[in-house]
This record gives C-alpha cells, structure tokens and sequence, in this order.
C-alpha cells in the first residue's frame, strides 16, 4: 500500500516539476521575447533560474563545502556518507538553512550577471517570478521534512493530505502564473515598465490556496513539529522577502531608466515627424509624402520578418529620405510643367544634400544611407552613385519601392491617385529593373492584401 502512495507521490512531484518548467518557458517566450528569436543565453537563464536545478546546485554546493571542512578535521569519507544519510532533525533544517542561504546568493549572483546581458526588467522578472514559486517549493519542502522526522498518525492519511497539498500548489500556480502573464501581456517589448500589481497577486493566491492545506497537515504531524516548522518557514519568508527587496529596488531603478529612454525616444519620433512635414510643406503636390513612405516602409520590414529595431529604423530612415529637398530651390520643387535637364540635375543633387545634413547625427549612422540611396536603381541606372544589386543598402531598396508606390497613389495637382491594379502591374513590371526583385514581392503582398485599397493618401 505505501509503496503504491510513495510511486502516486513521486509522480505529482513530477508532474508538479513539469509543470513548473513549462509555465515558465512559456511565460517567457510569451512576454519577453515577442518579437525575439529565443538565444542560448534566454535558455541558459531558463535553466539555471528554475528553482529545482539552482536548489540541486546550492545543495551540491553545500554538501561540497560541508564534506571538505569535515575531512580537514580527519573524518573518514565513509563515516560523512553514513553521517549525511542519517542526518538528525537539527542538522536537516541547518542544511535546509545553509542550501537556502546558498541559493539565493547563487540567484542574486546569476541575476546581476546575466541582466547584463538581457535586459534588467526582464530578467528582474523572471527571477521574482521564480523566486515565487520557490517559496512554495521551499514551504512545502520544509513540511515533508517535519512530517518524515515527527511523523504520527496513519501513512495513507499523510500521503494523501501530501497530495491535496501538492493539487493545491498546482492550482494557486495555474491561477499566479495566468494572472502574472495577463499583466505582463500588457506590456509591449519596449515599454517594459512593471506594474505593482505583480508583486500582490502571487502572495494573496499564496495565502488563500496554500496556507489552508498547510494548517491541515500540521494538525497531523504534531504540535512539536508545527512550530519547529513555522519558525523554520519564517526564517525562509524572512530570506526571500530581503531577495524581493533587493530585486525591487532594481525594479524601480529600471523602471525610472526605462521612462527617461522612453521621453527621449517620443521627442526624437516627434522631432523626426515634425522634421518630416517641414520638408512636405516645400512641395505642394506631395503633402504627408514622408510619413507615408516611412509607413509602408516599415510595413514591407515588418512582413520581411526583420527584427523590431531594423522595422523602427526604417520608418526613420523613411521619414527623413527627403530632407535634401531643403537644399533645392521651391521654383524648381513646385514647376508645374516639365522639368528641364538642368533643373532636373539640380533635383538629383537632393540625396546627396539629404546624406550631408544626416551624417551629422551620429548617434543614427543608418539615417544617411536611406536618404543618399533612396534613387538608386536594382539595375544600376539610378543616382546619385549608380550602385546596382545588392551594392545598395536594404533599407534604401525598401525606400525606394515605397516612394515609388507612394508617387502612384497620392493625388497630384493634374490627377487623382491611380487605380489599384496599375499601381500593382507597374511596380510588377519594374521588378528586377527599378526596384530589389525580393522587395517588390513583399510590396505586391501587402497590395493584394490591401482588398479596400485604404493604403492611398
Ligand atoms: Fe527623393
């Protein structure tokens, strides 16, 4: 009979491990890495912030230390083996003591190294995240200890109070994890501040779910071993409540750098926008010109599948693609006849004039690219440098598809926009010649996608 409770108790320890593991996988893909490819580094991080593999390794750790200081005092290896199985009461909550003091100094340690690498909110995170459940672990670890060493009453009643122990840890899990991940869920890739919220829900699902099973065991295991235990318990709440207070204080800190990069970030797309028009409002024909490049340019980045950082880039580098129009005479800019050679060799001096004025923002290099190539063609026949293929800058082959679509589709002073199916079939003639063969077939996509043709001006 026992040996059937003890193989049903393994396996909801199991299960519960499983579990474990595979909420906070998924809790990271989910909320951290949207937009990311997942890299060695998050696994790593995964692995060695889940609670079972850091708590094996304090251990480890531990009994390392512990074996090498015994034998430095003459004791023989076999009589520390025999001494470690039959470990009194006193000794299992000193080495329980020692291995929490071990893990979390590993967890602050791993957690300051590794949000180095990730950034710091996320892997804040994570680790509270874990240390969460840890707490539940580290509980409910600390109980089966009391009840092996004071165990009375019947075995099939303490397993099986063991067991509605473990379903009730599995339910206030489910509930923290669905909550702490709808929260997270709100917070986009770059806006990543944390919301108080998430420090409250785990501890009051905690008290509901847990503490009620707890107080059931006790009863059971004895009075003796009740307030050991409960003094025990408080010592960890007591350990992981300073890790939360370390791991808060990074929290705010991040929070507080997180919103001063985010200020920045708006005045510099506003700045950018604002930047934009001015160069718009030369050219009467084509108001909104670069804000519309800059958006379908991003959306062609998007639909590549290029990461979140090159998407943005795009749409600045679009925005600004005409800003050497600054440098060309509005006679010239507003003819409404037919230009002649020299005027039109003074339009092509714009991409140059554009890649002096951005080489001047140092801290966006790609800016200068989308203005100097925007004209270059696949073919080799465009200006200013006659680059051809791929010679010319990704960004500046997915510009050009984007204001030679934008040209099509917005009104000028002797038309109306073009029709759908002609912008269509002229970007798909010019693949290859005009425009990045490759490109073009994103931009066809997005076009045939487009059923309601909203994407004209
Ligand atoms: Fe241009």
């Amino acid at each position: 009979m026992n040996e059937i409770l003890i193989t049903i108790k393994s396996i909801s320890h199991f299960t519960f491990m499983c579990l474990l593991f595979v909420m906070l996988y998924l809790s990271i893909k989910k909320c951290f890495l949207k937009n990311k490819k997942i890299r060695p580094v998050h696994i790593i991080t995964i692995l060695l912030t889940n609670p079972l593999i850091m708590f094996s390794l304090s251990a480890g750790l531990f009994i390392i230390i512990y074996t090498v200081s015994l034998r430095s005092k003459g004791y023989d290896l076999k009589y520390i083996e025999s001494y470690m199985e039959n470990m009194s009461f006193s000794s299992g909550i000193t080495f329980s003591l020692m291995t929490g003091f071990v893990y979390i100094l590993l967890v602050l340690l791993f957690s300051y190294l590794v949000g180095k690498k990730l950034e710091a909110a996320h892997i804040s995170l994570v680790t509270y995240i874990y240390l969460m459940f840890a707490i539940l672990l580290a509980l409910s670890d600390s109980d089966s200890t009391t009840k092996s060493t004071f165990g009375s009453g019947s075995a099939v009643l303490l397993y099986s109070l063991d067991i509605l122990n473990y379903l009730a840890l599995i339910a206030a899990l489910l509930l923290i994890y669905m909550l702490v991940v709808k929260e997270l869920a709100k917070m986009s890739d770059d806006n990543i501040l944390i919301n108080r919220k998430l420090f409250v829900i785990p501890p009051v699902i905690f008290l509901l779910f847990y503490f009620p099973t707890d107080y059931c065991l006790y009863d059971f295991a004895g009075a003796e071993a009740t307030m050991v235990s409960q003094f025990f318990s408080v010592i960890v709440l007591f350990l992981f409540i300073w890790a939360f207070f370390i791991i808060t204080k990074n929290i705010n800190a991040t929070n507080e750098a997180i919103t001063a990069k985010n200020d920045i970030k708006t005045l510099s797309v506003e700045v950018m926008e604002a930047l934009a028009n001015t160069i718009d409002a030369k050219d009467k024909y084509t108001n909104g010109h670069s804000i519309r490049v800059a958006k379908y340019s991003r959306m062609m980045a998007e639909k590549m599948g290029l990461e979140s950082d090159a998407c943005e880039n795009i749409y600045y580098m679009g925005l600004l693609h005409d800003i050497g129009k600054i440098g060309v005479p509005n006679e010239i800019i507003n003819k409404p006849s037919r230009l002649d050679d020299k005027e039109y060799n003074i339009i092509k001096t714009h991409p140059g004039i554009g890649y002096d004025i951005l080489s001047k923002i140092k801290s966006k290099p790609e800016l200068m690219r989308g203005a100097r190539w925007h004209h270059e063609r696949f073919d080799g026949r465009g200006y200013p440098d006659k680059l051809s293929g791929k010679d010319i800058p990704l960004e500046s082959r997915i510009i050009a598809v984007a204001d030679a679509y934008d040209a099509m589709t917005s009104n000028r002073s002797y038309r109306q926009y073009l029709p759908q199916d002609t912008v269509r079939a002229e970007i798909a003639k010019n693949s290859g010649t005009q425009f990045d063969p490759e490109i073009t077939e994103y931009m066809l996509m997005i076009i045939d996608e487009d059923k309601e043709y909203v994407l004209h001006e």
